[in-house]
């Protein structure tokens, strides 16, 4: 197991490792300690409760704090104000105080929504994260953000909640599906492309040779279940992967925990990739395969900037293209490039985009012109 050290405000640790999630109750009630029994509720969705709320909640039992569980329907409408008020109520009902805890066991939507809920009942208690997505474990459950959608738009409410400590068990990715699992990695992809050198070439190394890899030529031809497949048949590599994920974004957080320089970089492919989930109505894609495309249009950028040179574009965007994702089809790039303005309420020249200047370095730019955008779009959907 390795244990990162989040350094924010209030820091904590993340432990990594595999079938560790069992271990959650005594990092929170060390045998001999006099915690008092404070109820504790755990937060979970319907496919993930199957699997691993039974064995969590027998843990807290032995550890002689027993845990009452809230386990919701599965997927982003759960980060709904409805949602929350109907967790709050039950909260309240199960007599949780400020000194209760709150487990978000899922991932990223449960870690956002009930990290959100602990962030406001009664105007804060404890809680922890135990990520079960990959995107989870890479990304979500580091930084303490939390929060909820409005119809108006996704996460216009939240706040700054971090986590006593995070728990990522290796071990529950062995159940996620295919497509969640590319989602994840094109997390992992970024932190190589924006500051990683070395570990966007492990990936590269990890898929050279894998059924439908960079060797073979071709665009989104890894086979169904080949990245899955990949990632699963190799735990070290996986388990590997995640903490350097996680020591990334810790160390970005712990310089720059309220996002006002270093931690924009996170951003990048995000601005993109946030206009696509939101001009195909959040249902075509999955956020880290929006991100993925996202990150293609953000290469194709960057080279058309000057920033990045032609061999580093070459380079990322033959590993970019490795990964199937749902087809743009002919999705309108002007379009796509006013959906941006929208989101930050600014016209595209005024949006600062997340730029590469070579693999594994990023830099943040103001003033990029509108047509450089959308030709960046439309390079990535006319290939
Ligand atoms: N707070 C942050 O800093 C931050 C960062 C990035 C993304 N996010 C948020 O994270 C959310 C996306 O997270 P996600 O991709 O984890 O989505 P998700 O929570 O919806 O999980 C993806 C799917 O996988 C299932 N699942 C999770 N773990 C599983 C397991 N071990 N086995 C089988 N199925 C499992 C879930 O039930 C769900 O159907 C979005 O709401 C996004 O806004 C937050």
């Amino acid at each position: 197991m390795e244990t990162i050290r989040v350094r924010a405000a209030k820091p904590y640790d993340v432990r990594i490792g595999r079938g560790i999630l069992g271990t959650l109750p005594d990092i929170l009630f060390p045998a001999g300690s006099d915690a008092p029994a404070e109820p504790l509720m755990i937060v979970t969705d319907g496919n993930v409760a199957p699997r691993y709320l039974e064995g969590l909640e027998r843990g807290f039992d032995a550890a002689g704090h027993p845990a009452h569980a809230a386990v919701f329907s599965a997927g982003e409408p759960l980060k709904s104000g409805r949602a929350l008020f109907a967790l709050l109520s039950r909260m309240a009902r199960a007599g949780l105080s400020r000194d209760s805890i709150v487990v978000a066991l899922g991932g990223g939507v449960v870690g956002d929504f009930a990290g959100f809920a602990a962030s406001v009942y009664m105007r804060g208690c404890g809680f922890v994260q135990a990520p079960t997505s990959l995107l989870a474990q890479v990304d979500s459950s580091v930084g303490g953000k939390v929060g909820v959608n409005l119809r108006e738009g996704k996460n216009l409410v939240g706040s700054f909640h971090s986590p006593l400590c995070v728990v990522c068990d290796t071990a529950t990715l062995g159940s996620l599906p295919d497509r969640e699992m590319v989602s994840g990695l094109a997390e992992v992809v970024k932190y190589g492309l924006i500051r990683d050198a070395s570990l966007f070439e492990t990936l590269e190394n990890a898929f050279r040779d894998a059924p439908g890899g960079i060797s073979r030529g071709g665009a989104g031809r890894m086979p169904p279940g080949g990245v899955r497949e990949r990632l699963l048949g190799d735990g070290a590599l996986l388990d590997s992967l995640v903490a350097r994920s996680v020591r990334m974004k810790s160390e970005i957080v712990g310089e720059d925990e309220r996002e006002t320089g270093l931690r924009m970089i996170l951003n990048f492919g995000h601005t993109f990739g946030h206009a696509l989930e939101q001009l195909t109505g959040y249902r075509r894609y999955l956020h880290g395969e929006a991100v993925l495309v996202g990150m293609k249009m953000a290469v194709e950028l960057s080279a058309s900037a000057g920033t990045l040179p032609p061999a580093d574009r070459e380079r990322a965007l033959a590993f970019l293209d490795l990964f199937r994702v749902p087809p743009l089809g002919r999705i309108d790039c002007d379009a796509m490039v006013s959906q941006m303005g929208r989101d930050k309420k600014k016209k595209a020249g005024e949006i600062r985009f997340v730029l590469l200047r070579g693999i594994g370095e990023a830099e943040i730019v103001a003033g990029v012109g509108e047509s450089a955008v959308v030709e960046s779009v439309r390079a990535v959907r006319d290939r």
